[in-house]
C-alpha cells in the first residue's frame, strides 16, 4: 500500500465574501488567534507525515509564499536586544517549516474547486495517492489531527480515495457535500455510493457531510481534466470523486474534532471563538469575557 506522501492546499480562491479586506490579504492569511488560517491546515499535514505540501494560490499572492520563507530580522534584533528573544520562537518555528511548495493557480482554466489541483499535478508523484485539503475548512483536533486520521484509514482500507465527513445538522446540509453510504464498517467509516453536491432540502442522502479533506488516488486524474465541467460550469472535484468512486472502493471517515468553516465572516468568528477557547494562553479570559457577555 502508498504512503499518502504529498498533500494539496488549495488556497487560491477570490473570498469574495470577505470583500473588501481580501483585496489586499488573502482571506487564508486572516489570523486565527495568532497564526494565519492556513498555518493550522499546513501544521494538520506535517501532523499527518506528509513530506511534500503544495500549496496552491493566486496568482500575485506572494504574501502567502513570503509569510512561510522570509525573517523579520529587525523584530528579532530588536527582542533579543531587550531580552524578549523567546517571543520570536513562534517565526522561527514558521521558518524551519519543510517540504513546502507553492504553485500558482492557472488562470486558463475554469473556475471551480478542481482547477487548483489540476494546477499542481505536474508537482504530483505519478500513480502516488495524495491528500487535498480546502483552506477554508479547520478541525479542532482533540488527539489527532483531521488529515492524519484520514489517512489512517485509507492506509488500514487501501480504498480508492477517501473523504472526511462530519454528522451535520440537517439544516445546513444544503451547503455541502452529502454522502450516500452502502456498506457501514463502523460507527466511524464506511464505504459510500455517491457524494450529491449541495442537495435540495429533503433530498439529502444522509447527515454526513463532506469536508475539505480526501485521499485521492492518482486516477482522479482520469475524470479531473481542464474540460470536465459541472454544476455552474465549474470544476468540481466532487464530480471527479463521485465518477472514481464507479471504479472502486470509495470511503467516507467520521472524524474526531471540530469541523469549522471559516468561508463567511460570521462562521470565520465562531471559528475564532472556539480557537480562542482551546488555546491555554487565552482561554480563561476568553471565558470570562463570554460569560459577562451572556449576563
Ligand atoms: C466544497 C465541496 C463540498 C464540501 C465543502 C466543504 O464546497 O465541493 O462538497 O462539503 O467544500 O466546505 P465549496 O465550499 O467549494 O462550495
Amino acid at each position: 500500500m502508498a504512503k499518502v506522501k504529498t498533500a494539496v492546499i488549495t488556497a487560491a480562491g477570490f473570498g469574495t465574501r470577505f470583500l473588501p479586506i481580501v483585496k489586499s490579504i488573502p482571506k487564508e492569511m486572516l489570523p486565527i488567534v495568532d497564526k494565519p488560517i492556513l498555518q493550522y491546515v499546513v501544521e494538520e499535514c506535517i501532523e499527518a507525515e506528509i513530506e511534500n505540501i503544495i500549496v496552491v494560490v493566486r496568482e500575485g499572492n506572494d504574501v502567502i509564499e513570503n509569510y512561510f520563507t522570509t525573517e523579520l530580522k529587525a523584530a528579532e534584533e530588536l527582542l533579543e536586544s531587550v531580552g524578549k528573544g523567546d517571543r520570536y520562537e513562534p517565526v522561527r518555528q514558521l521558518l524551519s517549516i519543510n517540504g513546502l511548495k507553492f504553485v500558482n493557480q492557472r488562470e486558463d482554466l475554469p473556475y471551480g474547486n478542481g482547477t487548483p489541483i489540476i494546477s499542481a499535478k505536474h508537482l504530483i508523484p505519478e500513480n502516488e495517492p495524495f491528500a487535498v485539503l480546502f483552506a477554508d475548512d479547520l478541525v479542532l483536533a482533540r488527539e489527532k489531527g483531521a488529515l492524519r486520521q484520514i489517512i489512517e484509514t485509507f492506509e488500514e482500507h487501501d480504498p480508492i480515495g477517501i473523504v472526511g465527513v462530519q454528522k451535520t445538522p440537517k439544516d445546513e446540509l444544503y451547503r455541502y457535500g452529502i454522502v450516500e453510504p452502502s456498506e457501514v464498517y463502523d460507527e466511524k467509516s464506511g464505504v459510500l455510493d455517491m457524494i450529491i453536491e449541495k442537495p435540495e432540502p429533503g433530498e439529502e442522502p444522509s447527515d454526513l457531510a463532506v469536508f475539505g479533506r480526501y485521499v485521492v488516488s492518482y486516477d482522479v486524474f482520469n475524470y479531473l481534466k481542464e474540460d470536465a465541467t459541472g454544476k455552474d460550469n465549474e470544476l468540481w472535484l466532487t464530480d471527479a470523486n463521485d465518477k472514481l468512486s464507479r471504479d472502486g472502493k470509495f470511503m467516507y471517515k467520521v472524524v474526531d474534532g471540530k469541523w469549522m468553516t471559516t468561508g463567511d465572516p460570521a462562521r470565520y468568528f465562531e471559528a475564532q471563538v472556539n480557537y480562542f477557547l482551546a488555546d491555554p494562553r487565552y482561554k480563561d479570559g476568553a471565558n470570562d469575557f463570554l460569560q459577562k457577555l451572556s449576563q
